[in-house]
Formats: C-alpha cells, sequence, structure tokens
C-alpha cells in the first residue's frame, strides 16, 4: 500500500491516502456551497501558502486561528479520503483545497457560485519542488534520479498528472467572475499588493492593521515556525521531514540551481509544445511560448470534444473582480486530458 499508486480516469493517486470510491464521492456528490472558497493547485505551487494567507483573510489578520488548528483542518484537500469528511464537517463558510485537475472536481461547483482561487507557479519551480517531496513524503515513489523523474515530470506520469494539462483545464475558467488566478511569483514579489486583490476578489475588506497580520503571518518564516502550518504535527509515517522540509526554500528561481543546460533546455521544448495556443503570459515569461496559430488537431489526427459545456450559473451584484475578471464568459467545459483545443479569447497579459 504505502508507494502504490492507482489510477482515477487517467490520473495517478497515491493508495495510503486517496480511493477510487472518495474521488468518486467528490466527483459526483460532493455538495458545494456557494459560500465555499477553493485554494486550487498543482501540487507544489504554493498551496499551503495560500492557505494560510485566505486562513488570515478570513480572521481580518489575527493569526490565533492559524496557530491553533492545523492548516489540513482549516482547508482540507477534499479529495483525500480523510480531508473530504473534514471538508464535510467544517462549519461554512468553507476554505477547501484542492490538486484535482478540472475533469475531476466536483460537479456541482458548476452550478454554484463558489469561488476558486487558482495559484500557479513556474512549472521548473514545482518540478524542482516536487523532486525534494517525493523523497519525504511516504505515499509518494521515490523519484530516483534528477534526470528520469523530469521525464515522469514532462510525460505527466506523477501523482495529480500532467501539469500543462492540469494549468490549461483550469486556465480555460480564466475571465470567468468566480475564478481568480495569481501566480506564486506574484505573491514573492508583492504580497501586500496581492492580498488586495485577493480580497477584491473575495469581497473582503481589511484595514490597514488587518493587511499588516495578514502579510507578516503568512510570510515563509512565520509559516516555518508555525508548528499548524509547517506539517511538523504530521505523523512520520507519512511526511518524514528530517533530511528536508515541506517548506524548504520558498524561493522563485530555485531551478537554475538544480537543473543543468541540457534538462532546462528539454523543459522549454517541452513547455512550448505543451502551452502553444495558450494566449497568456506568465511571469516566469523566457519560457512562455509566442503566440501561435490555431493548433492541429490532436495526436490521431481526430479533434478531442470536450463534453457539452457545463454553464456556471452567474451571481447577480457580485463583487467586482481584478481586470483579468471584467468580462464575464461562460463557463468552459473541462477539457479531457490531452485536449489540444485552442482556449477561448481572453488578455494576453495580466496587465491588460
Ligand atoms: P519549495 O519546495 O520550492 O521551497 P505546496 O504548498 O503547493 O505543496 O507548495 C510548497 C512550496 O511552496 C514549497 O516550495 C514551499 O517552501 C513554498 N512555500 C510555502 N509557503 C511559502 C511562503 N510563505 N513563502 C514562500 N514559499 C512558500
Amino acid at each position: 500500500m504505502f508507494k502504490e499508486y492507482f489510477q482515477y480516469k487517467g490520473i495517478s493517486f497515491p493508495r495510503l491516502i486517496y480511493s477510487e470510491q472518495g474521488l468518486r464521492e467528490v466527483e459526483n456528490k460532493f455538495q458545494v456551497r456557494d459560500d465555499d472558497v477553493f485554494n486550487v493547485t498543482y501540487q507544489k505551487s504554493g498551496t499551503v501558502w495560500m492557505l494560510e494567507i485566505l486562513s488570515l483573510i478570513h480572521s481580518n489578520g489575527d493569526p490565533s486561528r492559524c496557530r491553533t488548528v492545523p492548516n489540513w483542518d482549516r482547508g482540507p484537500w477534499y479529495e483525500t479520503v480523510l480531508g473530504l469528511q473534514t471538508a464535510r464537517s467544517n462549519q461554512p463558510p468553507r476554505l477547501i483545497s484542492s490538486h484535482l485537475p478540472i475533469q475531476l472536481f466536483a460537479k456541482s461547483f458548476f452550478q454554484s457560485k463558489a469561488k476558486v482561487l487558482y495559484t500557479v507557479r513556474n512549472p521548473k519551480d514545482v518540478f524542482v519542488s516536487l523532486y525534494h517531496f517525493a523523497q519525504i513524503f511516504r505515499p509518494y515513489k521515490e523519484p530516483g534520479q534528477l534526470d528520469q523523474f523530469l521525464e515522469q515530470f514532462l510525460e505527466g506520469d506523477v501523482p495529480f498528472g500532467s501539469w500543462f494539462d492540469h494549468v490549461k483545464g483550469w486556465m480555460g475558467l480564466r475571465g470567468h467572475e468566480n475564478f481568480f488566478w495569481i501566480s506564486y511569483e506574484e505573491l514573492q514579489q508583492d504580497l501586500r499588493g496581492s492580498v488586495e486583490r485577493i480580497c477584491r476578489f473575495l469581497g473582503k475588506q481589511l484595514d490597514a492593521q488587518a493587511m499588516d497580520g495578514v502579510v507578516e503571518n503568512a510570510s515563509f518564516q512565520a509559516m516555518k515556525q508555525n508548528k499548524m502550518s509547517n506539517f511538523s504535527l504530521a505523523p512520520r509515517f507519512l511526511l518524514d521531514q528530517t533530511h528536508s522540509s515541506f517548506l524548504r526554500k520558498g524561493i522563485a528561481g530555485d531551478w537554475k540551481n538544480q537543473l543543468t543546460t541540457a534538462q532546462s533546455e528539454n523543459f522549454d521544448r517541452v513547455y512550448r509544445e505543451q502551452m502553444q495556443g495558450l494566449e497568456l503570459s506568465f511571469p516566469w515569461d523566457e519560457l512562455s511560448p509566442q503566440p501561435s496559430p490555431p493548433p492541429t488537431p490532436g495526436p490521431r489526427g481526430s479533434p478531442l470534444c470536450p463534453p457539452p459545456p457545463i454553464q456556471l450559473r452567474m451571481p447577480t451584484g457580485h463583487i467586482t473582480s481584478p481586470p483579468q475578471s471584467r468580462r464575464p464568459r461562460p463557463l468552459p467545459p473541462p477539457r479531457p486530458r490531452g485536449c489540444r483545443r485552442p482556449s477561448g479569447p481572453g488578455c494576453r497579459s495580466r496587465s491588460c
């Protein structure tokens, strides 16, 4: 059971903390509430950081709850066996974390007014962080040599599948009023400004003192010292932090210390192939592909068609979202893995 994976709809999950039944429940039966807030990421993109920020915003910058309740109870990962129970029993308004790709997300979300905050991170740093994490997180297989693990990562042969598919899938919601995305790098560059944007999306107003409380207590150092946020309370059989920490370096660009030039160039090549057609730039711009003509059909020459669009009900009188969300559009459907349909129209840049 330790280090054993199973496949659910083409995606790998470690058996120790996930089950097929739990994933089916989440997808088909979990009742999303209109006041739920979802903290969604591809793993190692800053999930617990955003969880801390959202917890602190909720408590107006007061760190008491963050210092007394473990983060996995404040914002449970609802796709895990235990997290699902916690998410169901937590009092509203609920904060729920998830690494699920969009096609496995709770269907009831698409009929709700619940909000999703999606955090993305330079995939090279995600990879490096995951490489170290896989060595200390017992449910995961040993990553082996970095080169070999890089191939697996680029193929999507890791838990939660391909980073590229995950990001393309969730970014299909950009422009929708209930969807907000931000990058780890933006959080790094301007945490206060980022928190302000998050607050606007949530419809929450913080005074200067509350804002100070969020920014101070969500810092890397504060989280590293907080046993409710640094996973020191996690059982050893799940997470062994003897040789590395969950909160490892907390910087952007560590990939430069870890990848060879050849590995980095290989990464860039796959990135360009996979991300072509996504009309968007990320802060790790040197990786961003040039805008391209409409993509060719899928691998076998047949267009990969997603299921019919799921319509997300538009809340009325909704709080004004940041520029990216000014023009609400119907929710595009989750795309199947490997789908190469072009993304819908949208801004290319965060600043437009
Ligand atoms: P590193 O391994 O590069 O240090 P996730 O929560 O999605 O698993 O992501 C974990 C990554 O986010 C780790 O990256 C961790 O150090 C980083 N992280 C967590 N909290 C952070 C914070 N307050 N500031 C900066 N980085 C943080």
